[in-house]
């Protein structure tokens, strides 16, 4: 009998959590999870980029000064599998705002921020399944 992949999602480890020095314990939170690691890239976003993965959110009002962070150095593209791992990744982030996010989550200890908020995780299996071609094309 032959089993499904594993569910695949994309992570993007933000450029505050590099300048923080946090890649490692975000990574590894991920690790303990029991999550496998199957691509990762240090890359910088462009602005090109940040428009076509953000593109639900460009004519946002918060979307400027978005842009302005995610563009500002470089970032972690990981690409994760593992049973359910976009809503498992999901709630090991927790909320957008780190100020609200739950204690416990990646956020909720690290962030206090709804900007500087460490982690992009895809939020659903289509939008998982576009921001892998759009990071990852040959994968
Ligand atoms: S929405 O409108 O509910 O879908 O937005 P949300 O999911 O809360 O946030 C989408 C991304 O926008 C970022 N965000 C902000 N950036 C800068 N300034 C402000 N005020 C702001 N509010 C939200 C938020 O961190 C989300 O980034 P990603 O990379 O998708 O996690």
């Amino acid at each position: 009998m032959s089993t499904s992949p594993a569910e695949r999602t994309l992570v993007l480890v933000k450029p505050d959590a590099l300048r923080r020095g946090l890649l490692g314990e975000i990574l590894g939170r991920f690790e303990r999870k029991g999550l496998v690691i199957e691509a990762l890239e240090l890359r910088t976003m462009d602005a090109e980029l940040a428009d076509q993965h953000y593109a639900e959110h460009v004519d946002k009002a918060f979307y400027p000064p978005l842009k302005e962070f995610m563009t500002s150095g470089p970032l972690a593209a990981v690409v994760l599998s593992g049973d359910e791992v976009i809503s498992v990744v999901r709630t090991l982030v927790g909320a957008t705002d780190g100020r609200k996010a739950a204690a416990g989550t990646i956020r909720g200890d690290l962030s206090l921020s709804n900007r500087e908020n460490l982690i992009h995780a895809s939020d659903s299996v289509d939008s998982a399944k576009r921001e892998l071609a759009l990071w990852f094309p040959k994968l």
